[in-house]
């Protein structure tokens, strides 16, 4: 039965796929039994665990004390001093990897620059020397408004490699998120290029700085990467060509040791409401964290080429293209563009041009490449693919399935990994050769995560029940505050449910203890008592042939107390017709039952989205409710979405 502490769940999905015998006799972790007892050994004493760990990666100085605990506040490896770029670099040039690709990046035009880690390494001194020289100290903040070019991972290690903490900023924000974010990190110098290409197009940067630095004071210095080479204003006595200072600048620059705790870099996410809030990332624990779970999720091997689709400007790229990766001595491909530029098939190309082994990318993207069609990766064999991830949202079991067979040919083990901007590290997921993947499930908690769903009073709920997604124990990359303001930090994740991290998702846990996230608990409906997750309404009509994304949100309604509205784009081909919005609603019925029931269908050719992919249902819910979005609309990645919501309401 519901009650308002918890939330029901009606997602049945009883499919299961075990790791294959190949792939498990080569994994880092090979079985569930290895799993479970590195899981208890993990739980039962976390400092050797992770005192082990640490141990394989570079000290100055080793710690005194594994963890500092003070509810919320944790202190790891604390009096140990360590640098992360050394970590990255520094650590394989004394070993056959020196010569290995560190990076493969890939232009949007097409051009290909591969970088050793020695060249790597000699780049990121030399930019390292080019801050110091324009005054950069340790302690001070950078922020950096790049494109996905290889100097943007460059700009980020010289940052560490000198203990100055960056900022970096979404290359498709606007001078006024640039203001905000800036301002409240109190940036010393801005990193950025002419303009990025997107699309065939040239989306122009460094005039955002400029339009942003009016109102920012505390900028001194703006250093510039010439890219697209438009035309470009400088200021004198401001503004520096990265080429110019790079041409004289010394490769040699000895990592500086840190602090464990020493900040990495702030990362803002937005808030549903109010002023973005910058995550705070300290040194040695990220490190820890990050470099353990790109190994074990990825299962990387020296042989892998390995792909994150992400965009830097996310923690999915600072952690899995850059900081996890790098520390493992791993071959990170990067690409700059759009995956539809110039046809739909740019990704499965790429795949195939580089051989590529592992492919972690976002549900968004696959529900988009479904709806491009299979004629694309039907195209390309695509045979050097071997592991899949996701990350980012709830992957409907429809979803899921699509990427096994059309990408993975029902070969690859699908890792859905579920962690945030705040946790820093990858949480809940399958470590890929141990652990049996249902689709649609994260699966399992990490090694050292202790996670569980619990009541609002953050008792356990009984195997089946929804309820607050929580981890119970500090982990060594969790965010240590926001930056600038520490009690919205405690108010925000450690006070809704005594004692724990509250991380603002729903979940339930079936009976073989696998997680099922939910997604936001702000975005669970009330129909008639029972709480739904808006993600389990969206799998069912997903899973329709002719539905190619939902977006499920609540109205208020007289009787039930909340209706359903259901905004639908269709796959390409099928007309809008009004029977079909019948046959959904049935259809839902018929997959979950009838308190699901839609009480209205909207056809729409494109549903709000974040700049990084999440379907905005704040935004929906307003408009199926007043007919109109009046809410903060900053991170909205594409406003004639809205316009065009709105004119089919009238
Ligand atoms: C939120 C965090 C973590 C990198 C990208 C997003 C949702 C993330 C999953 C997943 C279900 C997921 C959650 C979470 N989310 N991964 N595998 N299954 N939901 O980082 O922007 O900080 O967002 O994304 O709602 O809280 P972020």
């Amino acid at each position: 039965m519901s009650s308002q502490a918890n939330i029901d769940s009606i997602l049945k999905e009883n499919r299961m796929f075990e790791p294959s015998a190949a792939f498990s006799s080569t994994a880092h972790i090979k079985s569930l039994e290895e799993y479970q007892r590195i899981f208890k050994e993990a739980e039962e004493n976390p400092d050797a665990f992770w005192s082990q760990i640490a141990s394989e990666l570079h000290w100055f100085r080793k710690w005194d004390q594994v963890l500092e605990w003070e509810l919320p506040w944790a202190k790891w490896f604390v009096g140990g001093q360590l640098n992360i770029s050394y970590n990255c670099l520094d650590r394989h040039l004394s070993t056959w990897r020196r010569n290995k690709a560190a990076l493969i990046w890939e232009g949007e035009p097409g051009e290909v620059r591969t970088y050793t880690y020695q060249q790597l390494h000699s780049e990121v001194c030399k930019f390292a020397n080019v801050l110091k020289s324009l005054g950069v100290q340790k302690g001070d903040r950078v922020a950096i408004y790049m494109g996905m070019t290889p100097e943007l991972p460059v700009a980020m290690l010289a940052c560490a490699r000198i203990g100055a903490t960056h900022s970096i900023i979404f290359g498709g924000f606007s001078a006024t998120a640039l203001i905000d974010r800036i301002n409240d990190a109190q940036a010393v110098a801005v990193i950025t290029q002419d303009g990025a290409y997107r699309r065939g197009n040239e989306v122009k940067l460094k005039p955002a700085v400029d339009e942003a630095l009016a109102a920012c004071p505390s900028v001194k210095t703006v250093v510039v990467y010439k890219r697209t080479d438009a035309e470009m204003k400088m200021k004198w006595g401001r503004d520096h060509w990265w080429h110019e200072l790079m041409e004289n600048a010394s490769d040699d620059c000895p990592a500086e040791p840190l602090d464990s705790e020493h900040p990495l870099y702030i990362l803002y996410t937005s808030g549903s409401t109010g002023k973005p809030k910058g995550l705070l990332h300290t040194t040695g624990g990220y490190a820890v964290s990050t470099y353990l779970t790109a190994k074990w999720v990825f299962d990387l091997k020296d042989e892998d080429v390995y792909w994150c689709t992400a965009d830097i400007g996310w923690v999915t790229g600072h952690s899995y293209i850059v900081y996890g990766p790098l520390q493992n001595g791993a071959t990170a491909l990067m690409y700059e563009g759009a995956p539809n530029h110039p046809a739909p098939d740019r990704f499965w190309q790429i795949i195939e041009r580089h051989k590529v082994n592992i492919f972690y990318t976002a549900p968004t993207a696959i529900r988009a490449f479904m709806k491009w069609g299979e004629q694309y990766p039907r195209k390309y064999a695509m045979k050097s693919l071997r592991l899949l991830g996701s990350v980012g949202e709830p992957i409907n079991p429809e979803a899921w399935m699509w990427y096994r067979e059309m990408i993975g040919r029902g070969r690859c083990p699908i890792v859905d990994t579920w962690w945030q901007t705040e946790t820093g590290a990858i949480m809940i997921t399958p470590l890929p050769g141990a652990i049996a993947t249902k689709p649609g499930s994260a699966t399992k908690p990490f090694p050292g995560i202790i996670a569980d769903v619990v009541t609002k009073q953050g008792d356990s709920v009984p195997a089946g029940s929804g309820g607050y997604l929580v981890i119970k124990r500090p982990w060594p990359s969790m965010a240590r505050t926001i930056y600038g303001d520490p009690d919205r930090y405690v108010q925000q994740y450690w006070s809704e449910i005594p004692g724990v991290y509250f991380a603002g998702d729903g979940a339930r846990k079936d009976a073989d203890g696998y997680f099922w996230i939910m997604g936001r608990v702000d975005d669970v409906i009330n129909v008639s008592g029972h709480r739904l997750s808006t993600m389990e309404v969206e799998s069912a009509l997903v899973a329709h042939p002719m539905v190619a994304e939902a977006a499920v949100v609540a109205r208020p309604d007289d009787i039930k107390g909340q209706g359903i509205v259901a905004f639908v784009t269709l796959e390409s081909g099928n007309a809008s017709a009004d029977e079909l919005k019948d046959e959904l609603k049935k259809w839902v019925v018929k997959e979950i039952g009838a308190l699901a029931r839609p009480d209205e269908i909207r056809f729409t050719d494109a549903l709000p989205k974040t700049r990084s992919g999440k379907i905005m249902r704040r935004l929906l819910r307003e408009i199926a409710t007043s007919g109109e979005a009046k809410g903060d609309m900053t991170t909205l990645e594409d406003f004639s979405v809205l316009a065009a919501l709105r004119e089919d309401e009238e």
